[in-house]
C-alpha cells in the first residue's frame, strides 16, 4: 500500500482587467505581430488597484475547494508559490488560511519562480507522503505586472496576473503508475544562472521590489534543453514513454518553449496545453490556470496521465507526474 496525493480539485482565478497586444502597443513602441510572433502571447490579465496576490489566491483556492466538494476548515496545509507576495512578510498563506483555513495548520509560500507550483507540490507530496497532513492546498498566485519596468519593451509585454490552485487528498494506491494521484516529482536548480532573469531590488539590497530584467535569448535557450531533460527524467523514471502521457501542462512562458520542447521529445503538440495566449506569462500561477483550462474544457479526464514542467529565475525547474 502507498499513501498517493491525489489531486480532488481544481480551480483558477484572471482578474477582470485584460490587456491585448494591440492596447498595449499604445503606451510601449511593440506591436501585436511581434509579440505573437515571438512569444504567442495575445493578451494578459491585470490586477485591478488594491487587489492583492492573496485576493487572486483565495478566488483560485475558493474555486478548487468547491470542485474538490471540501471546506477549506477541513485542509491540514497551506502553500502558496508566489514571486509578488503582499508584503515581503508575513507569508501570503498566511492569509489564504485566515480566509479559508483553519487556524492552526500550517501555511507557507514557496519561492521558486515560474517553478513554484512544481516546488509547491513537491513539498505538499512529501508532507503527505510521510503522514503529516492528510490534506493540503497549492496555489500558484502572482501579480506579475506589479514588476513591470514599462520602459524595457523586452520584458513587459511578457507577464500578466493570474491564480490557480488544486486540493490534495491523502489516498491509498499500489503504488504503480496506475495508481491516481502523484507519481513522481524532480526539484532542480542552478544557482550560477542567478543573474539570467532575476528582479534587481529586494529588502536587502535595495530595500524597493524591484523589477524584472531578463538575457531573454539565453533564458529561451537554457529553457528548451533543462525542460526537456526533466520531462525525460520523470519518464525514466516511471519506466514510461513519452506516448503514455496524455497531457503535458507546461509552464506557460512562450509558446515557442513549448512547441521547443514538444519537437525535443517528438511530442504530439496536440497533447500540449496550451493557455499562454489568454494569459502571458503568470510565472508560480500559470501551470496550474492551465490544468484547471483543460479540466474545464473536458480535454483532462479523470484517470489521464499528465506530465507538468516548469523552469523559472535560479534557474530552477523540474517536473510533476500525476494521474488524474
Ligand atoms: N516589441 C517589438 N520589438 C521588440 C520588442 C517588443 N516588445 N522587444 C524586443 N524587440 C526588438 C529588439 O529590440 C530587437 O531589435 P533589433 O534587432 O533592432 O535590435 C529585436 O526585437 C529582436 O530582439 P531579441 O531580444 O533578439 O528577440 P528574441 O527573438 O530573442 O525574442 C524574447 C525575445 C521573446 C524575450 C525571447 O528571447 C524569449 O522568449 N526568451 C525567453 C524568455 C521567457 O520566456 N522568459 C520567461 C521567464 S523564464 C521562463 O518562464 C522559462
Amino acid at each position: 500500500m502507498t499513501i498517493r496525493s491525489v489531486i480532488q480539485g481544481v480551480g483558477s482565478y484572471l482578474p477582470a482587467k485584460n490587456v491585448t497586444n494591440a492596447e498595449l502597443a499604445k503606451k510601449v513602441d511593440t506591436s501585436d505581430e511581434w509579440i505573437v510572433d515571438r512569444s504567442g502571447i495575445r493578451e494578459r490579465h491585470v490586477a485591478a488597484e488594491g487587489e492583492k496576490t492573496s485576493d487572486l489566491a483565495i478566488a483560485a483556492v475558493t474555486k478548487a475547494l468547491a470542485a474538490a466538494g471540501r471546506d477549506g476548515k477541513d485542509i491540514d496545509l497551506f502553500i502558496v508559490a508566489t514571486t509578488t507576495p503582499d508584503h515581503t512578510f508575513p507569508a501570503t498563506a498566511a492569509r489564504v488560511q485566515a480566509a479559508l483555513g483553519r487556524p492552526g495548520v500550517p501555511s507557507f509560500d514557496v519561492q521558486a519562480v515560474c517553478s513554484g507550483f512544481v516546488y509547491g507540490l513537491a513539498v505538499a507530496d512529501n508532507f503527505i507522503k510521510a503522514g503529516q497532513v492528510k490534506s493540503a492546498v497549492v496555489v500558484g498566485a502572482e501579480a506579475m505586472t506589479r514588476l513591470l519596468d514599462w520602459n524595457d519593451r523586452t520584458t513587459c509585454v511578457l507577464f500578466g496576473d493570474g491564480a490557480g490552485a488544486v486540493v490534495l487528498g491523502a489516498e491509498t494506491g499500489t503504488g504503480v503508475t496506475t495508481d491516481r494521484g502523484i507519481l513522481s516529482t524532480h526539484l532542480h536548480s542552478d544557482g550560477n544562472y542567478y543573474d539570467m532573469l532575476y528582479c534587481d531590488g529586494g529588502p536587502s539590497t535595495t530595500q524597493t521590489s524591484g523589477y524584472i530584467r531578463m538575457k531573454g535569448k539565453e533564458v529561451f535557450r537554457h529553457a528548451v534543453v533543462n525542460l526537456a531533460e526533466a520531462v525525460q527524467e520523470a519518464l525514466t523514471a516511471n519506466k514510461i514513454s513519452i506516448d503514455a502521457v496524455d497531457w503535458l501542462v507546461p509552464h506557460q512562458a512562450n509558446k515557442r518553449i513549448l512547441d521547443g520542447t514538444a519537437h525535443k521529445l517528438g511530442l504530439d503538440p496536440a497533447k500540449v496545453i496550451v493557455t499562454v495566449d489568454r494569459h502571458a506569462n503568470t510565472s508560480a500561477a500559470s501551470i496550474p490556470l492551465a490544468l484547471a483550462a483543460g479540466v474545464a474544457d473536458g480535454r483532462i479526464k479523470p484517470g489521464n496521465l499528465v506530465l507538468m514542467e516548469a523552469m523559472g529565475g535560479g534557474f530552477t525547474w523540474g517536473s510533476v507526474l500525476v494521474r488524474m
